[in-house]
Formats: structure tokens, sequence, C-alpha cells
């Protein structure tokens, strides 16, 4: 494949960004209302590439939620995020009244510790997410790299007898065990209860092109109905898999950027910036799924 080519009706450019998933989209300003069309491509690539990229997007917070909401209806956020209750989860050491930096040992900075582990968004959540959508606006110059590990590329490389173990499986997914892994006292007791713990499918399968993925999560603590260390280990086994390197991209983010990704299709982390030195402001809308992934 060339490293850049038209899309059959010339309106938008991709680039691969890796072999097995990402692509840059080009032709495209957000700050623009976005024609049927043209959206109707990026949707498709969406579903194609897993996660796009889409640079010097300098959009707002109204514009992000105008382009977001195309995708389907904007879920809010749980009440432990910096911004929540609201459409955004903020991933900044910047208070959001203030703008003053906040310290490291602030409750704030501890629960975005979370996103250090390979996760997917909303896991925790009976109906899980559709895909998020991550505006950089204030980047620092050094650190704070998101990177994107492929589901898909790591079910289709499962042995046999391995994908016929896990496709009845279903795990159980919950924002306290993911926090937990942080700091168990990070969440309160109500934070907890706004969302108690959840089943989800440990195998899915796209509904536009039928590729499957292996759906695992830092949310995901153990399988349903199995002792919950062998269920652990399972778990860890199949997310050490799905992020070997050769699964993986990272991406050095610049202010601008607006990458979308596919919450069913992709793991993601977070990796570390100096936050006392430098700034870091990224807003993140997420997409709700259309339905649970198992009867709950
Ligand atoms: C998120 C997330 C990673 C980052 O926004 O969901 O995990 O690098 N972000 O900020
Ligand atoms: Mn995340």
């Amino acid at each position: 494949m060339p490293a850049c080519y038209k899309s059959v009706t010339m309106t938008l450019t991709v680039r691969k960004l890796h072999p097995l998933f990402g692509a840059e989209i080009g032709g495209v300003d957000l700050t623009r209302p976005v024609a049927a069309g043209t959206f109707e491509e990026i949707r498709s690539a969406f579903e194609e590439h897993s996660v796009l990229l889409l640079r010097g997007q300098a959009i707002d917070d109204s514009q992000q939620i105008a382009f977001s909401q195309l995708f389907g209806p904007l879920e809010t956020t749980v009440s432990a995020n910096p911004a929540g209750g609201t459409a955004f989860a903020r991933q900044s050491n910047l208070d959001i009244n203030t703008g003053d930096m906040i310290p490291v040992d602030d409750r704030r900075m501890v629960y975005q510790r979370a996103n250090f582990f390979w996760h997917t968004d909303s896991s925790f959540k009976r109906v899980p997410a559709l895909c998020s959508l991550l505006s950089a606006r204030i980047c620092p110059p050094e650190g704070g790299d998101t990177e994107f590990a492929t589901l898909r590329g790591a079910y289709a490389t499962l042995p046999e007898t391995m994908k016929q173990k896990i496709e009845p499986l279903i795990a159980e997914h919950s924002l306290a065990y993911s926090r937990g892994l942080v700091d168990p006292n990070v969440l309160t007791e109500a934070q907890k209860a706004e969302v108690p713990p959840v089943k989800q499918r440990l195998v899915r399968t796209n509904p536009v092109n039928g590729r499957k993925a292996l759906y695992v999560s830092a949310h995901a603590s153990h399988i349903v109905g199995w002792p919950f260390a062998e269920g652990r280990a399972l778990l860890d086994e199949l997310t050490a898999h799905a992020t070997e390197p050769e699964f993986c991209f990272a991406h050095r983010w610049r202010n601008g950027d607006l990458i979308i990704w596919d919450n069913r299709a992709v793991l993601h982390r977070a990796t570390p910036y100096d936050t006392v030195k430098y700034k870091r402001l990224m807003q993140r809308t997420t997409v709700a799924g259309d339905a649970p992934t198992v009867a709950q």
C-alpha cells in the first residue's frame, strides 16, 4: 500500500500509522460543520483502522462535542473524574477552575495514574463505550505520549485452542478494581456504588466487518464462574499477548491533534510526563455504545 492514497470519493486522505491498525486522516476541518458524506467516510475509516489521527484541529469544547455526537450519544463522566458529571474526561495536571498546576499527591493526579495500565474506556459500564475522542489542547514538550494496541491483531494470532477456550467466557469489569490497582482509597464508597461491577464478553465481533477482538482491559478483574486466581492468570496472559510490541504504537502528541479510538478494538494507556515542570491538557469525549455485550 502506498504511504498516502486518496479514498474512493477523494475527500479524505488516509495514511497508515502501523501495519495492523491506525490511520492519519487528512482533508477535514473540524472547526466547521462536517458534511454528512465526509462523516460517512470518517466513520467507515474508523471501523476499518480502529484509531484515527486528525492533526491541526484547533477545536474548542463545543466543537468537540458537536463532532463527537455524529458518532452517537455521549457518555457523562463518572463523578470521580476531575470533570465528573460533564461530557468530558479531563486528562490534565491543571486545575479545572484556576488553571494552576495540581500537586502530584492530589487525589485528582492519583486518579489519573490508573491510565498507565492498558485499558479500554468505560468497559466498567453495562453498555461499554463505542469510541473516545481525545483532543490535545496543551502538550508537554517531552513525555505524555499515548500508546495503542490492536485487540484484533491480538485475537487473530491466538492459537486455535485458545480461541475456542475464550469464545464463551465472560469477564467481570469494575472501576473499583482498576482504580484499586493504584490506591484502594482513591474512590469513595459512593463513587464505587455509582458504577457497580458489570459483565463483558471476552471476545467481541465488529458488527460491520465481522472482525473479532480480544476484549481485555485493566478494568477486568476475573472470569465469571472461575476461581479468581485462575481467571486473573488468564487475563494477565491475554493482556501480555495483546500488548506485545508488534501490536502497539505510541503517539507523540502535538497541540491540535485529535485521536478517535475504537474502544471495542484497541487498548490504550498513558505514559508519564513531568507533572511539576510541564502542563498537559487533553479533553476526552466518549461516545456510548448501543448495547451490553452480554446479558447482565
Ligand atoms: C483517556 C486516556 C491517556 C492519555 O483519555 O481515556 O486513557 O495519554 N488517556 O491521556
Ligand atoms: Mn482511557
